[in-house]
């Protein structure tokens, strides 16, 4: 997820745009670009790093007045964070310059067409591509530039938010998006405009704000109303200004209290931008390149063995379990911490999974290197471009999940399970381990799992009913069988790390063997009892912790009857593939700790004593 913005009227348009891009950082800071117009020059300055040091830049190289602009700051998906990747990128004569929130997904057959056309390019990014084709469309007779990025972006296949600028027409921008998120504040008599990714870099200059749906674009041009189109067939639309009521704190947080519930719903949009042009079910095929490049020696490896810290941990052991039954690969999970001091056995038989979110946690770094040094082949699943673990790999594959500000991680987490499920299917596929019925199954219900993240997202009010019951709570437990019981160890981290209430997650089975002994009236048990999931055997520990009073909170599949009639509390969730059902039940224990941890007036996007990456030992 990047940040875009661009202003044109009558005011200095540089420090607009550069206090918008601070604004606009939560979005993305890996590179910051800014363009400007002023007497029929384009001025570019661009960098890697982040707004701080696109100022120091424009100081040294560009003057910084005109009345015309825009900026961006970015969140690195296709190509590593430096300068020629960095954003706004400038077509093939030099008229036209974009910024770009989103991913194209077929940009690089894009590219060779217009390299066959005599385009060059000079980054690796997929928003030069789309410049270029936008240009590529305007050179045709007659076309003008509303048209052009029209017929550009009707050839495209992915996610967009852009600005488009034309020297040449230097008193209009033209914005589209389909995906990603664009609003046009409307200046008083139409005599200024801003552009962004949302209204927070120009709350303070109109409240007049008209936010584009997907499939619409708008040409924006001084002293005339904006019209707005659909780009499919170019009808036109009536604008609709809306009066904006949030202020600057709340629209950085999209309207939540809370950056970790933001990103709690962001889960939806997370996971499909994950396995956006990696999924695709009517072909039945999973296309992830650092997969396929290596596919033989994937075949080929006695082993895995996954190392990562915390919640990236509980995502590599529900790795474990998918790939096990999947692809019937031998697992081993590891703390980074312990592996890379165990002295651990390796051989170039070994393939290592590092899961990291910010791509930079020291334990899980060194693991890496150690791995490396003794033969192992390294295939990293990170959330940061260009990060020292992801650069560390000898290959890897990106969660798509957008910056993850929250100290406690939650899109993080479903989307490193969506890369291991990918792999887990992939491979399963490639060694026959799996019916093509099966397989195809998978595919589909995988497909379906943003939609159901979003029914769960629906239990937020219940769920926050029964955060308010057991807020007080000093300990809980967290219990699930098979998949889910990563499940739960995750669920009791989110609680503890949060609201600083004591929290342990077991395997469900495991009560009998001393935990048990812990149960009374005072002790919340959060338990996941999923239909496919040994549910039986869940039902028979419920059974025993009711029976010595304990409190029960069951996450359920809708429908349930059976824990309702014990259960003190039920969270019903969509039925799904048992092997998929972590990327929904882990989403009612990432509302239960965010609305306890709120309700003990805890700092939920800081908790104490903790930082977003343990960048040290
Ligand atoms: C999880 O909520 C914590 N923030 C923490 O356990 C985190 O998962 C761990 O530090 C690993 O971070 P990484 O994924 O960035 O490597």
């Amino acid at each position: 997820m990047c940040g875009i913005t661009g202003y044109i009227g009558y005011r200095e348009a540089y420090p607009i745009i550069i206090n918008g891009l601070k604004r606009l950082e939560y979005r993305g800071y890996d590179s910051a670009g800014v363009m400007l117009y002023d007497d029929g020059d384009v001025h570019l300055a661009k960098t890697k790093g982040k707004v701080s040091s696109l100022e120091e830049k424009v100081e040294q190289e560009i003057p910084n007045t005109g009345f015309v602009g825009v900026g961006h700051t970015r969140w690195a998906t296709h190509g590593v964070p430096n300068d020629v990747n960095s954003h706004p990128h400038i077509s093939k004569s030099g008229n036209l310059v974009i910024v770009h929130n989103g991913i194209i997904e077929n940009y690089d057959s894009i590219k060779q067409e217009l390299k066959s056309r005599g385009y060059t390019f000079h980054s690796d990014t997929d928003t030069e591509v789309l410049v270029n084709l936008i240009e590529e469309m305007k050179s045709q007779e007659g076309v003008k530039l509303g048209q052009a990025v029209q017929m550009a972006l009707n050839q495209v296949i992915g996610a967009y938010a852009i600005a488009v600028f034309d020297k040449t027409k230097p008193n209009e921008l033209v914005v589209a998006r389909l995906g990603s998120p664009i609003a046009i504040g409307v200046g008083k008599d139409h005599e200024e405009f801003f552009i962004a990714s949302d209204a927070s870099p120009f709350i303070e200059f109109t409240k007049d704000a008209i936010y584009l749906e997907d499939e619409e674009m708008a040409i924006v041009k001084i002293g005339r109303e904006v019209r707005v189109r659909k780009i499919k067939d170019d009808s036109l639309i009536d604008p609709n200004i809306q009066k904006l009521q949030l202020n600057l704190e709340q629209i950085e947080k999209g309207g939540y209290d809370h950056f970790m519930l933001k990103e709690i719903h962001e889960q939806p949009r997370a996971i499909t931008d994950t396995f956006r042009g990696r999924l695709l079910v009517n072909e039945a095929i999973i296309k992830l390149s650092g997969l396929e490049n290596n596919m033989k020696r994937f075949l080929n490896a006695e082993r895995i063995i996954v190392v990562a810290c915390g919640t990236s941990w509980h995502a590599g052991l529900v790795g474990e379990y998918i790939f096990e039954e999947f692809a019937r690969i031998p697992v081993e999970v590891e703390y980074a911490s312990e592996f890379r001091y165990r002295n651990p056995v390796i051989s170039d038989k070994d393939i290592v999974i590092a899961i990291s979110q910010s791509g930079e946690t020291a334990d899980t770094l060194a693991a890496i290197k150690l791995a490396r040094s003794k033969g192992a082949f390294v295939f990293g699943i990170c959330n940061v471009v260009g990060s020292s673990i992801a650069r560390e790999n000898d290959t890897g594959a990106y969660t798509h999940a957008g910056p993850e500000i929250g100290v406690a991680s939650t899109k993080a987490f479903t989307t490193q399970i969506t890369v291991l499920t990918l792999m887990a299917l992939r491979l399963a596929r490639a060694k026959g381990t799996m019916t093509s019925e099966d397989y195809r199954v998978h595919l589909r219900q995988l497909e379906l799992i943003p939609d159901k993240v979003t029914e769960v997202l629906k239990t937020d009010e219940h769920v926050r009913n029964i955060a308010s019951i057991y807020k007080d709570a000093s300990n809980c437990l967290y219990l699930g069988r098979g998949f889910n019981f990563p499940v739960a160890l995750e669920g009791a981290l989110k609680l503890k790390e949060i609201s600083y209430i004591h929290a342990e997650g077991y395997p469900a089975a495991e009560m009998k063997h001393g935990p048990i002994a812990l149960i009374d009236k005072d002790m919340p048990v959060i338990v996941i009892a999923t239909s496919k999931g040994h549910y039986e055997k869940v039902v028979s520990n419920i059974q025993e912790i009711k029976s010595r009073n304990g409190q029960i909170i069951a996450v359920v599949t809708e429908g349930d009857v059976t824990v309702k009639e014990i259960a003190d509390h039920v969270i019903e969730i969509p039925e799904t593939e048992e092997a998929l059902s972590p990327l929904l039940t882990t989403i009612p224990l990432q509302l239960l700790s965010y609305y306890i941890a709120v309700m003990r007036g805890c700092n939920v996007d800081q908790p104490r004593n903790l930082a977003k990456s343990v960048t040290v030992e």
